[in-house]
């Protein structure tokens, strides 16, 4: 690949909004974004035109057969997910994929497969995991600046008024909490721990069968516990907690993009950890989108911030909670 990776945008919902601007107006990012597709013409017409996008496909097959595309950014609800970044794929792209990746672990296991057959890049956009604060919170664990970790507490979780006709409600479409919000915590979770060795779920369930309020208790063979809960009908703190042996590392509101933590060694004064300065006025996202940037041009095929085998181990928890609190979407029922 040149020197410059070209981007095509498939979706033009909130988070494709969101993720284009970051992409834009990341200074000097090797990334341009050159065609965008929507399961409209005339929606992908008016989201070219608001970022000053050239081509608007009104079919993602369009899109994925535009040769100047290298990568495609999947921003569809999670139920589209698999088609639409196998589609990518079987079309020779590179491919980055909102969160939760899939409805569930055998979608994953499709998708990282056929990536692997072909040679072709493949990531969640788990842009927790791209944070610089969080990064470095992974590199004080490991060098054991707060011991061996016992517990991880997090949650994730807003009082929203959604209607029968939001996607957070349709099973179909992936709906409830738990793969929108509770990918954060469990991801969390796991970027520490690895995949647990045990998973318990309890959860409210709205009458569609989607879950609107879950806890989660993931259990690991070394001793160490995940305390964990996501909701779509309570204010939850949104925070994270990470306590070991020699200290605690406490994450404020909105823990999943940090730009500051706390980190409490043991017999000393707590310290204050804050984000570099860095491009202002922008979501979070431009970090998940330099690092696809950065693999592509390097000629990787997966990055090792956002490895497809720890999305894998995060939708097997996700099915395993799924099962214990007695959430099915229709896809779970195609082999
Ligand atoms: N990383 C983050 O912080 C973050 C934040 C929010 C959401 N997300 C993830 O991003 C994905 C989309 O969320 P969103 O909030 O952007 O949703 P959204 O606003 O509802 O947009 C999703 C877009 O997908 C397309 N779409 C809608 N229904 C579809 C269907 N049944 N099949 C195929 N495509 C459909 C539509 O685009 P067209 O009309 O153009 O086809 C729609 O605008 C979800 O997986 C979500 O978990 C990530």
């Amino acid at each position: 690949m040149s020197g410059t990776v070209r981007w095509g945008v498939l979706a033009t919902g909130g988070i494709a909004a969101r993720f284009t601007e970051d992409l834009l107006a990341m200074p000097d990012s090797g990334a341009e974004v050159v065609a965008v597709a929507s399961r409209t013409e005339a929606s992908a017409r008016a989201f070219a035109d608001r970022f000053g996008i050239e081509r608007a496909y009104g079919s993602w097959a369009e899109l994925v057969a535009d040769d100047s595309v290298d990568v495609v950014y999947v921003a569809t609800p999670h139920s589209a997910h698999r088609e639409a970044a196998g589609l990518a794929l079987e079309a020779g792209k590179h491919v980055l994929c909102e969160k939760a990746f899939t409805l569930n672990a055998r979608e994953a296991r499709e998708l990282a497969g056929l990536a692997r057959e072909r040679g072709l890049f493949l990531m969640e956009a788990m842009w927790t995991y791209c944070n610089p604060l969080i990064r470095r919170i992974t590199e004080l664990v490991r060098d054991g600046a707060i011991g061996e970790i016992r517990t991880v507490q997090a949650d994730f979780g807003f009082a929203g008024t959604f209607g029968a006709e939001h996607r957070l409600r349709d099973p179909a479409l992936g709906g409830g909490a738990l793969l929108d919000l509770g990918v954060y915590p469990v991801s969390f979770a796991q970027l520490l721990l690895g995949e647990p060795d045990r998973v318990q779920a309890d959860a409210l369930l709205s009458p569609e069968g989607v879950d609107l309020n879950t806890g989660m208790l993931l259990g690991w063979d070394s001793g160490a516990t995940a305390l964990l809960s996501c909701s779509i009908v309570a204010n939850l703190p949104t925070s994270a907690t990470v306590t070991g042996t020699e200290g605690r590392i406490d994450l404020p509101r909105d823990f999943f993009h940090p730009d500051h933590f706390f980190l409490h060694r043991s017999g000393r004064e707590p310290e204050k950890v804050v984000t570099g300065p860095g491009p202002q006025g922008l979501s979070g996202m431009q970090y998940e989108a330099a690092e696809v940037t950065r693999a592509l041009l390097a000629g990787e095929t997966e990055s090792p911030l956002v490895p497809l085998d720890g999305s894998l181990a995060v939708m097997r928890t996700l099915d395993a909670v799924r099962d214990r609190i007695g959430v099915r979407y229709p896809a779970d029922d195609r082999a």
